[in-house]
């Protein structure tokens, strides 16, 4: 059995469709693991969806990963600016990360300029809204050459 690619999100993507439809869209979060889930069945990869509201649950699923996991994709929403610990349970994986922000975080405040997260990933995905997830999929599939 190939070892799976985890896609993990930060606080907030659980109100995704909800929260300010205007900048993250009208898709749920359930509707992008759907997506996901799909398109890795077509490209012969398995995926584990997780989202948490709490730091500690990204970092213990980033461990998990060490052992289980072929890749992360990661969208730590607000701990992206902030989280050194994120950043820190990154660097302790040996397999690639890709990070995916649905907003273009360019376009918006100075704070959501600076991103620890890319200091670890191998690419950075942002303003393709929910589709980045797509993307970061197909690119995951080349990286993993599963
Ligand atoms: C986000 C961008 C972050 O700045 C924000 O805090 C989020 C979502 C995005 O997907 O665009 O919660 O990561």
């Amino acid at each position: 059995m190939p070892k799976p690619i985890y896609i993990l999100n930060g606080p907030n993507l659980n109100l995704l469709g909800l929260r300010q439809p205007e900048i993250y869209g009208k898709q749920t979060l359930d509707d992008v693991a759907e997506a996901c889930a799909g398109l890795a069945e077509d490209l012969g990869l398995t995926i584990r969806f997780h989202q948490s509201n709490h730091e500690g649950a990204v970092i213990d699923w980033i461990h998990q990963a060490r052992n289980e996991g072929a890749g992360i994709i990661i969208n730590p929403g607000a701990f992206t600016h902030t989280s050194v610990a994120i950043l820190d349970a990154l660097n302790a994986f040996d397999a690639p990360v890709l990070e995916v922000h649905i907003s273009n975080v360019h376009k918006r405040e100075a704070f959501r300029h600076h991103s620890y997260v890319s200091l670890r990933a191998e690419g950075v995905i942002a303003g393709f809204g929910t589709e980045g997830y797509l993307l970061a999929l197909r690119r995951m599939k080349t990286l993993v050459g599963a």
